[in-house]
């Protein structure tokens, strides 16, 4: 079974009268498989949140659908296995965090002989013990970040949606949520969330999808969608000059030290059958080689794509 499946989600903003004329998010179709750690990725106003929120039960879809373990989000059952952390999330902040994290377990139902030892597991999970009775509003912003975390984490739940949950952490606390995340999948939850910050989602995602302006510009295996996305092209020392019509179209070209040069390629199919051609015209001389991109160029690549197709 999926742990997450939208069908054409659609999200409109406005009421029947007044209605945004562009959806906030326009059919959004993806699936993804039990045991993923997925990156939703998007610039600004890309219609993340929408999304999270769709599948909160926090807003309705203007159209299309979204199953969570194959039940719509008001599903009372599905709701108790999900953890959510919120963009900005803001607390009570009269509550120490243990007062917090008990309301926040007898929501949830953790039993009374439970919650003491289920709220030191969690705070210990984000290394927050030490604040564990000081009050939440003398908390910096990434102090919050980790209580939020642990109360996403209180129910021990099967699916983990997180909005942002990078933001306001340190280098070393994004470290130790990476490391949390990380434990949460190898203990068998699901992980969904949204990030700005590229390199920590390459290093922490199975799967990714990028949103741009609500529309969906690519989903799939990272792995995947990162192979073989270009090609490196080196060019023994001396024989430029048959290479010289494609140099326009290298995005990137290094000289090396004997003299040779290697140039980068995007992958583009006309663009790739030249050099194909060429090298099979030239084998002594060029020599190809697959080159991956990272995850932040192939984002950017996407985006540009996509704004001038827009
Ligand atoms: N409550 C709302 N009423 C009207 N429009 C909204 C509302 N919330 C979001 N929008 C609009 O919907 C679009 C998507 O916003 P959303 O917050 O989902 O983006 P996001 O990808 O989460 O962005 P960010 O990276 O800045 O958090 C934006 O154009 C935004 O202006
Ligand atoms: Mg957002």
């Amino acid at each position: 079974m999926n742990v997450i499946e939208t069908r054409e989600l659609t999200k409109y903003y406005g009421s029947l009268f007044w209605k945004k004329k562009e959806p906030a998010l326009d059919k959004l179709s993806i699936a993804i498989p039990e045991g993923s750690v997925f990156g939703f990725l998007g610039p600004n106003g890309a219609g993340k949140t929408t999304t999270i929120r769709l599948f909160m039960d926090l807003i309705r879809p203007t159209a299309g659908e979204a199953l969570l373990f194959g039940k719509p989000p008001d599903d009372l059952e599905t709701k108790r296995q999900i953890g959510f952390l919120p963009d900005n999330p803001v607390f009570s902040s009269y509550l120490t965090a243990y007062e917090f994290l008990d309301i926040c377990a007898k929501l949830l139902r953790v039993p009374s002989s439970e919650r003491k030892k289920r709220i030191e597991e969690v705070v210990e999970l984000v290394k927050m013990s030490k604040h564990l009775h000081s009050k939440l509003g003398g908390f910096s912003r990434g102090m919050t970040q980790r209580i939020g975390i642990a109360q996403a984490v209180l129910n021990r739940p099967r699916l983990l949606i997180l909005d942002e949950p990078l933001v306001g952490l340190d280098p070393h606390g994004r470290q130790e949520l990476k490391d949390i995340i990380l434990h949460q999948k190898n203990s068998g939850t699901n992980v969904f969330f949204s990030s700005h910050i590229l390199s920590d989602v390459e290093k922490m995602c199975d799967r990714i999808s990028i949103l741009h302006q609500g529309n969906l510009l690519c989903f799939g295996k990272l792995e995947e969608l990162l192979s073989e996305t270009g090609s490196r092209v080196h060019v023994k020392h001396g024989e430029d000059e048959i290479i010289k019509d494609l140099l326009p179209e290298a995005t990137g070209t290094i000289r090396l030290s004997d003299g040779s040069w290697e140039l980068v390629f995007q992958d583009k199919p006309e663009l790739s059958k030249r050099i194909k051609s060429l090298a099979e015209q030239h084998p002594k001389a060029i020599t190809i080689t697959p080159s991956r991109e990272n995850l932040e160029d192939f984002f950017f690549r996407k985006i540009e794509n996509a704004k001038q197709i827009i």
